[in-house]
């Protein structure tokens, strides 16, 4: 893990059981939605991804919004993640509430693990944004790190869910296209992405962001995912 403490590997190491069957519900519970969308025979949907063992639970995302930086002060590399929600025939979704969740860029722990590394003040490790007409949504985070978990690594990523209507219609990650050197090798990548669109369909072109850039007087990157649900 970069610029991380051995320490912290080994609570990694140490994933409490409760986490763990957390991490195979969610495991479960994508496969199944991903077969579900096969069977019904949806088309270029975003595919699920696994919830994994360190989502932070509605009661605290509720009391969060879409700034995860507290105006820009968070450790790390600053980074916009735009995106948009549509329905399969590429109509925007209003009102969906859009989740994230991810590691800071100081130590790349999560809020909830049992990771020994201290949190980032002021980084909020979660947020959430209801989409605009276009199905539009934007969060200000930092870049995620990679981390070790059990005896595997996972490239960096952001986990998100979408509601609508309080239902969850999507579990997903979204990935960066300047980490393909770890994308390969991610076992949540090999057992949830099975073709070559799904996998890119995940993955973020990074840029460098003017506007922010300008906003937080450093420097600021964006991306962007496009989240298709399948009704
Ligand atoms: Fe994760």
């Amino acid at each position: 893990m970069r610029g991380t403490s051995q320490e912290t590997d080994r609570a990694e190491v140490r994933m409490p059981w409760t986490g763990a069957m957390h991490a195979l519900k969610g495991t479960v519970e994508g496969l199944l939605h991903n077969v579900r969308d096969r069977v019904r025979g949806a088309r270029g949907v975003t595919v699920w991804q696994d919830e994994g063992p360190y989502y932070p639970g509605h009661a605290v995302v509720a009391a969060t919004g879409s700034d995860l930086t507290r105006g820009f002060k968070a450790s790390g590399r600053l980074f916009v993640l735009k995106g948009q929600v549509t329905d399969a025939q590429g109509s925007p979704v209003r009102g969906a509430e859009v989740q994230i969740w991810q590691t800071d860029d100081l130590h790349g722990r999560y809020l909830v693990e049992p990771s020994r590394a201290p949190r980032d003040p002021n980084f909020a490790y979660m947020g959430t944004c209801l989409t605009d007409t276009e199905g539009s949504f934007a969060f200000t985070t930092v870049r995620p790190r990679d981390y070790g978990i059990a005896f595997v690594r996972r490239a960096p990523h952001i986990h998100v869910k979408v509601f609508v209507g309080g239902l969850c219609k999507l579990t997903t990650q979204g990935y960066f296209d300047d980490e393909r050197a770890m994308l390969g090798r991610d076992f949540v990548r090999a057992l949830f992405l099975r073709t070559e669109q799904d996998r890119e369909a995940t993955v973020m072109k990074v840029e460098r962001s003017r506007e922010a850039t300008q906003q937080a007087g450093a420097e600021v990157q964006e991306g962007s995912l496009h989240l298709v649900l399948a009704g």
